[in-house]
């Protein structure tokens, strides 16, 4: 496995890779890799033979206020890791490499990236679409692989993708969550034990929602209400609960027959996500031909 630091090396590495007729797969991460990180790995193995995994903490995607200088950094746990699972070329540029003196061109997904994580974090997705889009200019991958646990994020990158006629694949690999239900992220490395506990209200928010649309119940508010409560119960501060629609992220009434639901909270200083597509039942005949559907 080659550790890889300067974007003009990564891309003689990928066009190397393809001039020998293979496809490459593509894995952007912020490091700090857990097992979600690693069904991403193993899904972008999968589908290529060349697997590139980029380790980079964004500073663009970051607010004044949040979280950037102590995101979890462990390089080289991550290498080990890399390694182990048969990852070609790991490509971590240092930020002035991706963001010289004077850098000022950004892409911006525009109605995507409004809502949810969008309205509590301005510029978050301006941020991400175009480190995405430089990362895919660099390493040219033919396919590359994303969570669904970061539902918007994927949607906006789907979207920019086909906007921006990119010749390059996007797949989408379902949440991956600890035995408990709690979807595994990185910042799960700040909670304390207690916290920890809490935070588990999210997934049990989502059993609710899921549980009550199974008993037929399929209006936006008494859904929304209901998660909300289970949240509030935990001592969560609520960022977010909203329903919407698994492909435009716009507002909807109901669950009909579909709808996304959203949440993000406060557990102490450190802010989670998680989400999971409802299903009225008998709605779609076809769900696993959906590539936006959401296992959870
Ligand atoms: P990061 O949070 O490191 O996540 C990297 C990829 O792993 C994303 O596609 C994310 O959706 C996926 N992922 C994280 N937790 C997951 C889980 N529990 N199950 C499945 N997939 C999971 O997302 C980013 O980094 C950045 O915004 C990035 C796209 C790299 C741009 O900077």
């Amino acid at each position: 496995m080659e550790w890889i630091e300067s974007p003009e090396v990564m891309r003689t590495r990928s066009r190397e890779a393809r001039g020998r007729g293979l496809r490459v797969g593509f894995v952007p991460t912020m490091g700090y890799l857990h097992e979600g990180h690693l069904a991403l790995i193993r899904r972008a193995r999968e589908l290529s033979d060349f697997v590139v995994v980029s380790i980079f903490v964004n500073p663009i995607q970051f607010g004044p206020s949040e979280d950037f200088d102590r995101y979890p950094r462990d390089p080289e746990r991550d290498r080990a890791l890399c390694g182990a699972e048969g990852v070609h070329v790991v490509f971590s540029p240092p930020a002035s490499a991706l963001y010289p003196q004077g850098f000022q061109t950004y892409v911006t997904v525009e109605d995507l990236s409004r809502p949810l994580c969008g309205a509590s974090r301005p510029g978050h997705f301006r941020g991400v679409a175009t480190v995405v889009a430089k990362l895919f200019h660099i390493v040219e991958p033919d396919v590359a692989v994303f969570g669904e646990k970061d539902y918007q994020q994927l949607q906006v990158i789907r979207r920019m993708v086909r906007d921006l006629d990119m010749p390059v694949e996007i797949v989408g690999v379902p949440t991956v969550r600890e035995p408990d239900g709690l979807a595994m992220s990185s910042r799960n490395a700040y909670l304390d034990p207690k916290e920890r506990e809490r935070a588990l209200a999210l997934w049990r928010g989502i059993q609710r929602a899921r549980d009550l649309v199974e008993r037929g119940e399929t209006r936006t508010e008494a859904i929304r209400r209901a998660v909300q409560g289970v949240l509030e119960d935990a001592d969560l501060r609520v960022d977010y609960v909203e329903l919407r629609h698994p492909e435009t992220l716009e507002p909807v009434d109901a669950v009909a027959p579909r709808a996304l639901l959203a949440l993000a909270a406060f557990v102490g200083r450190t802010r989670l996500i998680d989400n999971c597509v409802l299903e009225a039942p008998g709605g779609s005949a076809h769900p696993e031909e959906d590539p936006c559907t959401v296992r959870c």
